[in-house]
């Protein structure tokens, strides 16, 4: 198949909510529709348990079984879609944030008891920068929740844009009748726990047909009525403006009962798009273009503890790629010749033998590969976009036994190229070693890993500082000038990118008040 077929084929996107809203449940039930599973609880049964998130042990589980489903990739209709699965907990959102970047599209589910809440606000604020399209699944019909109407005007105010209904909900609960099909005229019956995919069977053709209103009565009326308003008050769904995010293409289901998740996985092909050209400073990447490309936005170290291995997540940018090919990492010119690359398909892990665009591959290496690297066939590109934010939560590491220094070290340094926690090493304080978190778990699940994976039993100890921001300024002297004067507030990052630590907002306020020719930045793009 040529190249350009095969990347119209591909949608790309990631699955985001609040914890407990329903994404598990429903990426299990887009794999079972699209037939990469045949029977569904094999997705769930992966998750550890979740109501003790706020368990280091229990995330660590988790971290253990996350990589068979972080990303899955299905056939479904003529499309090879690939979905990539985001943590739920928000002490983990900056991975969430990095995986983002390699999507073309996000799937939001949203719990109709709850609405938008804060995890998701975070996530869309960063598909809204990036213009990310989002299509918005109300979950959980089958239970007493919010008024459908209201849950829009929410969704619209929070993500700002316009949220158009495809499907709309009559009754709720355990009156909840099933959905009109706004666009296709026609209602889909709800019949609970359904472990097959939906046929026609179930529907009822003409919103106008007696029989729904017979059946379904004043939930029925009142459906009819919202849809009315809606239709006159919103304005028609346009493909453009969607692809552009400024409209959400809404659908109301219950994951867990099937319902729903046909019309989802069909919005998946028929409305998402597929992998467009990415801007390397260099110059455009197309993905249909004949010669390789593609960025690391994640690595995972240890996960499989008898390999010791860590894989680096690439999503291929453009070209095709081929096993055993021979790419270059535009950072360090490295050649590498990775021959086990990994695919994943659904939750197997298999070997891969070619990929586009759009696509996710698995490379374990020993290092060579870091978060932002950039592989080609030969030419040197790099993207920026991967971000890194400032920690606000800092603390001292110490290790217990001074003997396992090395041990700690080495840990701290892969953890932290792995993205797992940001580590410092500030000018003074005797090289003792500084780590930032945007959550307080990544401290926990950080010292267990360094006890777990590098033998390193380190001392966590509290620091004094609440803020950090790496520095630029276009005259390297003023810099210097800055960093000199402040000595005892820098540290260096393990890219080596300079950064003025603080202990409160007034002081980062004085710095940058003394010193206007140097600028202070909260987030910093790999690149
Ligand atoms: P998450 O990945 O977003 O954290 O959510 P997950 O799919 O694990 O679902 C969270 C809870 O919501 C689960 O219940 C799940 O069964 C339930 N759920 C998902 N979809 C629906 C739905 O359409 N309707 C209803 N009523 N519930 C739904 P749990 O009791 O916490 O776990 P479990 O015992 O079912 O595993």
């Amino acid at each position: 198949m040529s190249i350009p077929h095969e990347v119209a084929r591909r949608r790309t996107f990631a699955i985001i909510s609040h914890p407990d809203a329903g994404k598990t449940t429903l990426t299990e039930k887009l794999l079972l529709f699209a037939g990469a599973i045949q029977i569904a609880g094999s997705v769930k049964a992966r998750k550890a348990s979740r109501h003790a998130s706020s368990d280091w042990m229990e995330i660590e589980k988790q971290r253990g079984i996350s990589v068979a489903s972080s990303v899955m990739q299905m056939e479904y209709r003529d499309c090879v879609i690939n979905l990539l699965d985001t943590p739920g907990h928000q002490d983990f959102s900056e991975d969430t944030y990095r995986v983002l970047t390699a999507v073309d599209a996000a799937l939001m589910v949203i719990d109709a008891a709850n609405g938008v809440e804060p995890q998701t606000i975070r996530l869309l604020q960063v598909c809204r920068a990036r213009n990310t399209p989002i299509i918005t699944f109300i979950n959980k019909l089958d239970r007493e929740v919010r008024e459908p109407l209201e849950l829009l005007s929410e969704i619209e105010g929070h993500l700002g844009m316009d949220a158009v209904p495809f499907s709309w909900p009559v009754g709720m609960g355990r009156n909840f009748g099933g959905v009109f099909d706004i666009r296709r005229d026609r209602m889909r019956v709800f019949r609970a726990g359904q472990e097959r995919r939906n046929d026609d069977s179930d529907i009822i053709e003409g919103l106008a047909n007696p029989v729904i209103a017979e059946r379904y009565g004043d939930d029925f009326k009142k459906a009819s009525d919202e849809i009315e308003l809606i239709q006159a008050a919103a304005p028609a769904f346009d493909a453009q403006a969607f692809l552009a995010g400024r409209q959400t293409p809404v659908f109301f289901g219950s994951a867990i009962n099937n319902f729903g998740v046909q019309e989802v996985l069909d919005a998946l092909v028929d409305l998402a798009p597929a992998p467009g050209p990415r801007a390397a400073l260099e110059r455009e990447v197309r993905p249909e273009e004949p010669r390789f490309s593609g960025v690391v936005f994640k690595v995972q170290a240890n996960m499989d503890p008898a390999h010791r291995d860590r894989v680096a997540f690439v999503r291929v940018a453009g070209g095709r790629f081929e096993r055993g090919m021979r790419l270059k990492v535009s950072r360090t010119g490295k050649e590498i010749r990775p021959n086990n690359v990994v695919s994943f398909l659904s939750q197997r892990r298999d070997l891969l033998d070619e990929a586009y665009a759009g696509d996710i591959i698995g490379i374990p290496n020993h290092g060579v590969l870091q978060l932002g690297d950039v592989l080609t066939e030969g030419e040197a590109l790099r993207f920026t976009g991967l971000p890194f934010f400032a920690p606000e939560l800092f603390q001292q590491v110490e290790v217990k036994d001074p003997l396992r220094t090395k041990q700690l070290r080495t840990g701290l340094t892969q953890l932290g190229e792995e993205g797992a926690i940001q580590v410092f090493k500030p000018v003074a304080h005797g090289g003792q070693l500084l780590l930032g978190a945007v959550g307080q778990l990544q401290f926990e699940v950080v010292a267990h890993r360094l006890k777990t994976e590098y033998n390193a039993d380190a001392r966590l100890l509290p620091s004094r500082y609440t803020m950090a921001r790496w520095l630029t300024a276009d005259d390297p002297k003023a810099l210097r000038k800055f960093m000199d004067a402040n000595a005892a507030h820098i540290a260096y990052d393990v890219v080596e990118a300079p950064a003025f630590l603080a202990t409160s907002s007034a002081q980062l306020r004085v710095a940058e008040d003394l010193y206007p020719d140097v600028r202070f930045h909260a987030m910093r793009e790999h690149g």
